[in-house]
């Protein structure tokens, strides 16, 4: 189980060690780990090197991902973090096409393949959100948007296999309508997605499935079904370290 925290542009420097400090008051995070049940933390740009140092120091096992990339690998792109960059702060993975970078920045589907592109070449774990927006959704298009976005992404995925290398590729379903609405999907909605993806682009696929949008820890608990989903992508509720343990000890805290 992946349980990713997109910060967003939320945190300091100061809230970070105050979020560790808390986390690290948790004794189960090398149980969990060995369990693959990972907490996976994705801070704004300039905090990865500090993050890492601090989970180093306080020996907590977390994975550290960016929250977006470029589509190049080095030159005069101003403003702009590489593949390469991420690599070199030990960051494990991406999170791409995230729907405010598709919202507020333009970013198109051939943009996120380009970026899986060069993560993948980088090793780097992409991890591809997609989903509806409200309006697509009530025109009954759900499915439709979410092949339009993934297929484009998933032939730059085979387009790596083929050259013999196997980094996993996460897909994160984050209707638009339920990020930061408090309206999270039902159980039946994520179920839908994992058969549309199984039936589309096959079971590897699928397999990788995460569910994003208005996850807190009443949510979390309907719609935990490990046969459905690899882990999610949760925004607001994780800005909240008591919050992160909350949810840990819900899903994971007995499990055998
Ligand atoms: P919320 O959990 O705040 O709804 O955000 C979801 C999200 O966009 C995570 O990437």
């Amino acid at each position: 189980m992946l349980m990713i925290a997109n910060w967003k542009m939320n945190m300091s420097r100061k809230e970070i060690v105050a979020y560790l400090d808390t986390l690290a008051g948790e004794d189960r995070w090398g149980v969990w780990n060995e369990r693959e049940i990972r907490l996976v933390l994705c801070p704004p740009f300039p905090y990865l090197d500090l993050l890492r140092k601090e989970c180093v120091r306080r020996d907590l096992p977390f994975g550290i991902m960016a929250q977006n990339m470029a589509a190049f690998d080095t030159g005069p792109f101003t403003g702009e973090v590489s593949a390469g960059m991420l690599r070199d702060v030990a960051a494990e993975g991406v999170l791409l096409g995230h729907s405010e970078r598709r919202q507020y920045f333009g970013e198109t589907d051939a943009d996120v393949t380009r970026k899986i592109e060069r993560a993948l070449a980088f090793g780097l774990v992409p991890v591809v959100c997609f989903g509806e927006t409200q309006e697509e959704r009530d025109r009954g298009d759900a499915s439709v948007v979410w092949s339009r976005q993934i297929a484009p992404v998933w032939e730059a995925v085979g387009r790596d296999r083929a050259e013999g290398r196997a980094t996993p590729v996460f897909w994160a379903y984050e209707p638009v309508w339920a990020i930061g609405t408090g309206r999270a999907a039902g159980l039946a909605d994520v179920r839908e997605v994992s058969r549309h993806l199984r039936k589309t682009f096959g079971k590897e696929c699928a397999r990788g499935l995460l569910y994003g949008g208005s996850v807190n820890a009443e949510s979390v608990t309907s719609l935990f079904e490990k046969e459905t989903v690899r882990g999610f992508l949760v925004g607001g509720a994780f800005l909240d370290a008591r919050t992160v343990l909350c949810i840990f000890d819900r899903l994971f805290g007995r499990e055998s």
